[in-house]
């Protein structure tokens, strides 16, 4: 008999930007329940990608100097990468500027104005460039964006729309009829509320003098598609829409579409009628996760306050980071983050309970047998309370999976492991070896202790896929038995007698006060709330107008945005005698930058040196090399000596 199947999807990522804590977020969680339908004996398929489209590309790629194509390529890499270090388990990547997309989009924009869903008519509106949205009048707060609160336009223009409005009492009723889930259920109500305005029809096009980088409407080269209209349908091209009608019929509908709260009107709006209007099922599920602040504040640029994945998995290790992000806030709610609370984290539930656990079972085994698995002899209600332990919270495990319900699995997965060290205090092995005669009941105990593990492990998996896989080894198990079903769970007695344990290194290590102290001090990037200030206190500041061309004004200095950067690595340019390529981590970026050094430092000699770099300075192209910024340093006659600092320095700290 052929598997249950299983189709969960995250938004596809925006490339104008590096990955950020929100991307990895949405990308963890569908990675967990990938893992957990899969042990759970589901044919899962799990697909996430990058939005390449668009003029926030386009402007980025124009930033950089580069093609569209060219950033675009470049850039999903960065995405395509830290999936890998997050363990993410994806069984495919879409890209919206892949061939098979834009075949698939074209078709349904033909089909749509084939069957009359699709008009061309005269559009005025105010126009959010940002977020590349039009807004009516009554949309606007306060003459702003709705969304963003930034500056609109209002542009005239003839563009391509799609009927939505027609479908809005078919969508009402088909919400309320609970045959789509729309998760949380305040979400719901608030597309609910959405739909009780006049919903208005979909602009779907740019034209292409506006807009080149989309993809051409097939009915209309003039004009390009609109972003989200290109986008949603990755969903559908990806599960071989079109193309592979068995593999469309297997996987589609999508089961869950996971998608953070300021795409849900997106997706259950524009999505679910633009379906409609092709005659494609509906999806079953769509769940809209909150939004990560950072100590209390938005996460941006211009604060210099974005988390990066790469720089917590640097420093937590990657198990710990999508632990914490699972664990902190309830999944659908909005949350904080602090290094602070992913250490405390670390510290007690990871180190403490977790990790203490699994220490004291293995040096009890070690000490008391040798390091090899004991039979366990008979067994009292200790035992069967532990084990009745296990099976309540496996069950409950499967039912808050159902609403992804993430942080409340971990409460219960803890609620065991708390069990477990009761288990083994109130039967204090440490006494019973004390005395041959308890030398059965010390068996049974350390015999179920590492079963508990085991359980232990298994439920783990889909949150931390590598730590488990090392609990897992350590307890002596050899087979690959953590991506075995969920039904081996749910047998109390996998741990196998007479084996081998496999002690090695700590599970997770403490972080300790001083660690903690330095950990912060190298993270914590100057806010740029601060230098905002500063910068403004500086504008008061009134220097007077200086006569002299050569003086500049304070104001005119504090242009610059000069930076504490480390070379991490170094190459000497090919066919140059003077350019070697640097990358340099200021804090919150690795900038490539191309430096006129080598005749006084070799490539070696260059990486770990903390250096100020020029941060905003325009691109530019060195023996077709991008430089993203300029490296200080002082040059007398042929010397030239790089500017540094005499003492430690953040990195991303600003020069002044
Ligand atoms: N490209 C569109 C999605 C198209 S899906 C067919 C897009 N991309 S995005 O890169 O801007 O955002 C992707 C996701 O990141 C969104 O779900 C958004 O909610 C999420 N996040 C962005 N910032 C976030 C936080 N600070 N916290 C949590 N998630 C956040 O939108």
């Amino acid at each position: 008999m052929q598997n249950k199947k299983f189709y969960v999807t995250t938004p596809i990522y925006y490339v104008n930007d590096l990955p950020h804590l929100g991307h990895a977020y949405t990308t963890v969680a569908a990675d967990i329940i990938s893992r957990f339908k899969r042990l759970q004996g589901y044919d899962v398929f799990f697909l996430t990608g990058t939005d390449e489209h668009g003029q926030k590309v386009e402007q980025a790629a124009q930033k950089r100097n580069v093609a569209p194509q060219e950033h675009c390529d470049e850039l999903h890499l960065r995405f395509k990468e830290l999936w890998k270090r997050l363990n993410v388990s994806n069984n495919d990547f879409i890209r919206t500027t892949e061939e098979r997309h834009k075949e698939i989009v074209r078709q349904v924009l033909q089909v749509l104005f084939d069957k009359g869903e699709i008009y061309k008519d005269s559009y005025e509106g105010w126009y959010c460039l940002p977020d590349e949205r039009f807004w009516t009048e009554k949309d606007l707060v306060k003459g702003n964006c709705p969304e963003c609160g930034r500056k609109v336009d209002r542009i005239k223009e003839y563009n391509y729309f799609f009927k939505m409005g027609k479908y809005q009492n078919w969508l009402n009723e088909y919400i309320k009829s609970n045959e789509i889930v729309i998760l949380p259920s305040n979400r719901r109500n608030e597309v609910l509320g959405f739909l009780n305005k006049e919903l208005g029809d979909l602009c779907i096009s740019r034209p292409k003098e506006r807009l080149k980088w989309g993809i051409p409407l097939p009915f209309d080269e003039d004009y390009v598609t609109y972003v989200w209209f290109d986008a949603l349908i990755n969903y559908i091209t990806a599960a071989g829409y079109h193309k592979d009608e068995k593999s469309f019929n297997h996987w589609w509908p999508a089961d869950f579409h996971l998608v953070g709260k300021d795409i849900l009107t997106t997706h259950s709006v524009y999505w679910l009628t633009m379906l409609k209007a092709v005659g494609i099922p509906l999806p079953e599920n769509i769940f809209a996760h909150g939004w990560w602040t950072v100590n209390g504040q938005k996460m941006s640029k211009s604060l210099l306050n974005v988390v990066e994945p790469n720089r917590l998995i640097n420093e937590y290790g990657a198990d710990a980071v999508r632990y914490f992000l699972m664990r902190e806030v309830p999944f659908g709610l909005d949350g904080d983050f602090s290094h602070e609370a992913l250490i405390g984290r670390i510290n007690t539930d990871l180190a403490n309970n977790l990790g203490n656990l699994l220490n004291r079972t293995l040096n009890m085994v070690q000490r008391y047998f040798n390091g090899t698995i004991p039979e366990p002899v008979g067994d009292n209600d200790m035992e069967r309370d532990l084990i009745n332990k296990a099976a309540q919270i496996v069950q409950e495990v499967e039912k808050l999976l159902e609403c992804l319900e993430f942080s409340k699995i971990l409460v219960s997965i803890w609620e065991f492991i708390d069990a477990t060290n009761k288990y083994i205090d109130s039967s204090a092995p440490w006494n019973l070896a004390k005395s041959e005669e308890m030398r059965g009941r010390l068996s049974t105990v350390m015999y179920n202790a590492l079963e508990a593990l085991r359980t232990i492990a298994i439920l783990l998996y889909p949150f931390m896929p590598e730590k488990a896989d090392e609990i897992h080894r350590q307890i002596g198990m050899t087979e690959d038995s953590l991506s075995q079903e969920m039904d081996s769970v749910k047998k109390w007695g996998g741990v196998k007698a007479g084996v081998s344990i496999n002690r090695s290194e700590q599970l997770f290590p403490r972080i300790d006060d001083d660690r903690k102290e330095e950990l912060l001090k190298k993270l914590k990037g100057e806010s740029m709330e601060e230098s905002k200030k500063e910068t403004q206190e500086n504008k008061k500041e009134d220097h007077g107008s200086s006569a002299d061309l050569n003086m500049i004004s304070i104001d005119e200095f504090a242009k610059l945005d000069l930076r504490v950067g480390e070379i991490k690595e170094a190459e000497k340019v090919e066919k140059s005698k003077r350019l070697i390529k640097l990358k340099v981590n200021i804090g919150v970026e690795t900038r490539q930058v191309v430096a006129g050094i080598a005749t006084c430092y070799s490539a070696d000699e260059l990486i770990g040196k903390k250096i100020i770099l020029v941060a905003n300075l325009k691109p530019a192209r060195l023996m077709g090399i991008e430089s993203q910024g300029m490296v200080l340093a002082a040059t007398s006659g042929d010397k030239i000596t790089l500017a540094g600092f005499q003492d430690e320095v953040t990195l991303g700290s600003r020069v002044k």
